[in-house]
């Protein structure tokens, strides 16, 4: 369903992996609403060529990039201009990543060097594209620029490992930036902060099958899906939020202020 939304707005869309990427699940929805945009995602992500089924159904074009090269970025967001026409309106991070979680390293056992890769491409990469955007001067007035994050950096939730880390600065660099972006673009920053949801980066957390039950069973809407949390973003793409900023926002099915729920307590009664 399209109400045209995004129509005459233009952006870059960076994560979409698979059909199961919360960003691919977004670029097909940003299409729908009539937005145009450039894919990107990592060269060694291109690879798998998933992205290009991507790209030819939304017509769109892919453009390679490291999150965490400076250089990349600057080729990404000059090349985009030019290929879409003019300044960006949206842009979507939708990237993470942890070498000790993928490689089973406890939060307590923590590889330093993992550490510092999982920060950059997970946190530090958000930083790295807004001014990157910033010193290009690349987006229009009433902009929007969207991360995806997690509750874990509010909570503690320990198999969720340095992501949680990761997370709490994703934040916290969405609020600084912001307030530079507002006040000297009239660009607004946010973050969601989504449910578990069944994508390749979740499911590649320890014990993910329980964490994805609990939440839902916490939740008194269920948890969010990736398409709910497309939709989410089109209204943050859209003029209808035009001056929401500088905040971290649920999109968890209400999971975010709940104690425990019934269908928590019948479990642990009968236990
Ligand atoms: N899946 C969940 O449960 C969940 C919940 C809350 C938030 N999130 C967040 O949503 C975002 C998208 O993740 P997803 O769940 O769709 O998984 P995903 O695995 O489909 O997407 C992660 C993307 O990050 C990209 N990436 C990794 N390193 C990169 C680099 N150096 N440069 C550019 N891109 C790079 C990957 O190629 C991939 O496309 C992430 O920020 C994730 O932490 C996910």
């Amino acid at each position: 369903m399209s109400n045209n939304l995004l129509k005459g707005k233009r952006g870059i869309i960076f994560g979409a992996l698979d059909p199961n990427s919360i960003a691919w699940i977004t670029a097909e929805r940003v299409f729908e609403e009539g937005g145009t945009f450039v894919l990107t995602n990592a060269p060694v992500a291109m690879r798998m060529g998933q992205i290009n089924v991507l790209a030819e159904k939304t017509n769109s074009t892919v453009i390679p990039a490291d999150a965490t090269s400076l250089q990349d970025l600057e080729n990404l967001i000059t090349k985009s201009m030019e290929v879409l026409g003019g300044k960006l309106d949206f842009v979507l991070h939708s990237i993470g990543m942890s070498v000790n979680v993928r490689k089973g390293k406890l939060y307590t056992d923590q590889n330093y060097d993992w550490t510092h890769k999982g920060l950059d491409v997970s946190a530090m990469s958000f930083h790295k594209v807004m001014q990157t955007l910033y010193k290009n001067d690349a987006m229009n007035e009433w902009g929007s620029i969207v991360a995806l994050s997690y509750m874990a950096a509010q909570r503690v939730f320990p198999d969720y490992n340095d992501m949680a880390d990761n997370k709490a600065f994703l934040e916290s660099v969405a609020r600084s930036f912001g307030y530079f972006f507002g006040k000297d673009k009239k660009v607004r920053v946010n973050t969601i902060s989504q449910s578990p949801t069944p994508t390749t980066a979740g499911k590649g957390v320890k014990g993910f099958d329980g964490f994805i039950k609990y939440a839902d069973k916490m939740s008194p809407l269920g948890n969010a899906t990736a398409m709910d949390c497309a939709n989410y973003t089109i209204t943050l793409f859209s003029d209808l939020t035009k001056r929401v900023t500088l905040q971290n926002l649920y999109n968890d099915g209400g999971f975010s202020n709940m104690g425990v729920s019934d269908g928590i307590m019948d479990i642990i009664e009968k236990s």
